[in-house]
């Protein structure tokens, strides 16, 4: 049930400018000295539109990739005022899209959306981080697998790549907060995820299932006694190239 291979995923929500290549170089450096190592990792920041071009242009070489944080559900380019298509990111130099965050689902975004922006997304080739997640109000009434369950469902058909979908298992109410779940609970629920969508899609391996919410360097060790776990979509910490680095060194501690 695990894949070896080890995801560490920056989500920068809304943080950084021009300046903040400084952060993907530090963790850059790093990186290439965990390689030596013979760690099998990959290392991703997804980062506001407006760094993804010139990020790119100057990371040759390099082995940080770059994602994104959205997508609007419509492919190539539209009336849509304000908005970015998934061929714009792609143009734009990413390689994955956070998609289905609950900071977007928040504000209005549902299952049905969320699934046309996954097709959009697949479509430019792009890798889909998808997020799912229950609240404080649905784990207190124990319908935790529900939601999951639904979210998963409504959002990805079998038609879709799924090979090029990774999941983020991000509880609502641990994301900022400094809350993480029991380790027992992370274990049910990461088995639950993975052993359904396996048999609800017929896929011939468990899918790639990432933690998300209040990753910090000092939780990372109880997170990486969870072999289910394939890795780890980071917020806040991800900002910091300290913090970010420290993470990874101290999971593999
Ligand atoms: P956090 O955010 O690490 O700051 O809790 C995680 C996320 O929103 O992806």
């Amino acid at each position: 049930m695990t894949n070896k291979l080890k995801y560490f995923i920056g989500n920068w929500k809304m943080f950084g400018d021009f300046t903040s290549i400084k952060i993907i170089n530090k963790v850059n450096i790093f990186a290439k000295r965990l390689k030596k190592v013979n760690k099998k990792n990959k290392i991703i920041f997804c980062i506001p539109y407006t760094l993804l071009h010139i990020f790119s242009s100057k990371l040759n070489n390099n082995l940080i990739i770059l994602g994104a944080q959205n997508c609007h559900e419509q492919s190539g380019h539209g009336a849509f005022t304000g908005s970015v298509s998934s061929s714009m990111l792609r143009k734009s130099g990413a390689k994955y899209v956070i998609l289905g965050h609950s900071e977007n689902r928040k504000s209005g975004e549902t299952n049905s959306q969320i699934k046309k922006k996954i097709e959009s997304a697949l479509e430019e080739k792009l890798n889909v981080i998808f997020c799912i997640g229950e609240s404080l109000q649905d784990k207190k009434k124990g319908k935790t697998f529900f939601v999951l369950r639904k979210q998963i469902r409504d959002s990805i058909s079998k038609k879709f790549k799924l090979n090029k979908i990774i999941i983020a298992y991000e509880p609502i109410w641990s994301i900022g907060t400094g809350k993480i779940p029991k380790s027992k609970d992370l274990r049910k629920t990461f088995n639950f995820i993975k052993t359904n969508f396996k048999s609800n899609f017929k896929t011939k391996k468990f899918p790639i299932v990432l933690y998300g919410g209040s990753v910090n360097d000092k939780n990372i060790k109880m997170f990486s006694f969870i072999s289910e776990i394939d890795g780890f979509l980071i917020g806040g910490a991800s900002q910091s190239s300290k913090k970010f680095i420290d993470i990874i060194k101290n999971y593999y501690k």
